[in-house]
C-alpha cells in the first residue's frame, strides 16, 4: 500500500472524508524549529528580582538542571513499567547519562557566577531553596522505597505498620527544617509540603511495588541479576546519593564559607551537617553493598 491509499484507508476507517485532510495538507504551513522546540517561551522564563547580571545565571542553569531531572524521570517512569532486562540495560546508562551531566556541569554554579553578587542576590530569595525542587523526591521514590528514604537510625524506632502518609513525616529531609521535639516546621518545609506532599504520597502509593529497587529484588530472585545489572544500579545510587551532593555541597562551601564562617542558607537549615552524604546515608540499593562500603557511604 502507499501513502495515499494508507491515508484514504486511515481516515475512511475513521468516518472521514480523506480529501478534507489532504486538502488540510496542502494549505497546512511548514512547521518551525522555534515553534517546535518553544524557543522563544524558553527563553523569557528567567527572570532576575535583582539587577545583579548573575542572577540570570543562577536561575537559567536551576532550570537546566530541573529539565535534565525530567528527561531522566521519564526514563525512570517507564522503568517502573517493564519487567525486562534489556530495557533495564538499556535505560539505566541514559540515566547515568544525565546525573553526569548534572555533576559534571555543576561548575556552573561553582565558578560561573561572582562570589558577591551571588551572596547579595541570594538575599533576595528566602525561604525558597533548592531544597523545594520536588522533582528530586520524585527521582527518589521512583528508585527506592519510601522507608529508605528515612534514616537508619529513626527506621529502626518505628513501628512496621506505618502508612506512606504517616512516613513522610520521617523523611530524611525533614530535617533540613523540623525540630523533631516540638514537631514545628520551618517555613520553606511547611510551603513545600502544602504544595507538593499530596503529590508525593501518590507517587509513592503508585511505586510502592513498582520502584526500581522492587524490580532489583525480582530479578534477583530469578536469577536475573548479573555484574553488568549490578555495576549500573550501584553507578545510579553513588551518582545520585553521593556525587551529585558532593559538587553541591563544595559549592555551598564556596559561597556560604564553613565552620565558623557560615553562613545562614536561604532554606535555614544546618546545611553544613544537612547536605553531607554521610549525614543522609540516602542509598537506594543497599542490598548491593558490603558491610564496610554502607558503614562508609559517602566518605
Ligand atoms: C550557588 C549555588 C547553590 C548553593 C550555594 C546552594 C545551597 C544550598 C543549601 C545551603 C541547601 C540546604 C537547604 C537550605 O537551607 O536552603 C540546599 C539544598 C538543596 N539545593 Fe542547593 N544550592 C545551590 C544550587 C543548587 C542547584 C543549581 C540546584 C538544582 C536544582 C540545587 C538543588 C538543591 C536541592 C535538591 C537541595 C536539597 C538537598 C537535600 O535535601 O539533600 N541547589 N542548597
Amino acid at each position: 500500500m502507499n501513502w495515499h491509499e494508507k491515508i484514504q484507508e486511515k481516515y475512511q476507517q475513521l468516518g472521514q472524508d480523506p480529501n478534507t485532510y489532504l486538502a488540510g495538507l496542502y494549505h497546512s504551513k511548514p512547521i518551525n524549529y522555534w515553534d517546535y522546540i518553544e524557543v522563544d517561551t524558553l527563553l523569557s522564563l528567567q527572570k532576575p528580582r535583582t539587577n545583579f547580571p548573575d542572577e540570570f545565571i543562577f536561575i537559567g542553569y536551576h532550570q537546566i538542571t530541573e529539565i535534565v531531572l525530567r528527561l531522566a524521570i521519564h526514563e525512570l517512569e517507564q522503568l517502573t513499567e517493564t519487567q525486562e532486562i534489556q530495557v533495564f540495560l538499556l535505560k539505566l546508562p541514559r540515566i547515568i547519562q544525565y546525573l553526569d551531566l548534572l555533576i559534571s556541569s555543576f561548575t556552573v554554579m561553582n565558578q560561573g557566577m561572582d562570589y558577591e553578587q551571588y551572596n547579595q542576590f541570594r538575599l533576595t530569595l528566602a525561604p525558597a531553596s533548592g531544597f523545594q525542587s520536588v522533582q528530586f523526591r520524585y527521582f527518589e521514590l521512583y528508585c527506592t522505597d519510601l522507608e529508605q528514604l528515612i534514616h537508619e537510625e529513626i527506621r529502626k524506632t518505628l513501628p512496621k505498620n506505618l502508612k506512606i502518609e504517616e512516613m513522610f513525616e520521617y523523611v530524611y529531609w525533614q530535617a533540613a527544617g523540623k525540630d523533631f521535639k516540638t514537631g514545628k516546621k520551618s517555613l520553606t518545609l511547611s510551603l513545600f509540603e502544602e504544595k507538593y506532599l499530596k503529590n508525593l504520597i501518590n507517587l509513592a502509593y503508585r511505586n510502592q511495588h513498582n520502584n526500581l529497587r522492587k524490580r532489583l529484588k525480582e530479578f534477583e530472585k530469578n536469577g536475573l541479576l548479573n555484574e553488568e545489572l549490578i555495576s549500573l544500579f550501584k553507578s545510579l545510587d553513588k551518582k545520585f546519593n553521593i556525587d551529585w551532593p558532593m559538587v553541591h555541597l563544595q559549592t555551598a562551601h564556596t559561597y556560604l564559607g564553613s565552620g565558623k564562617e557560615e553562613k545562614a542558607a536561604t532554606g535555614g537549615s544546618h546545611w553544613e551537617k544537612y547536605l553531607h552524604p554521610k549525614h543522609q546515608t540516602r542509598i537506594f540499593f543497599p542490598e548491593l553493598y558490603s558491610e564496610t562500603e554502607l558503614r562508609n557511604w559517602g566518605e
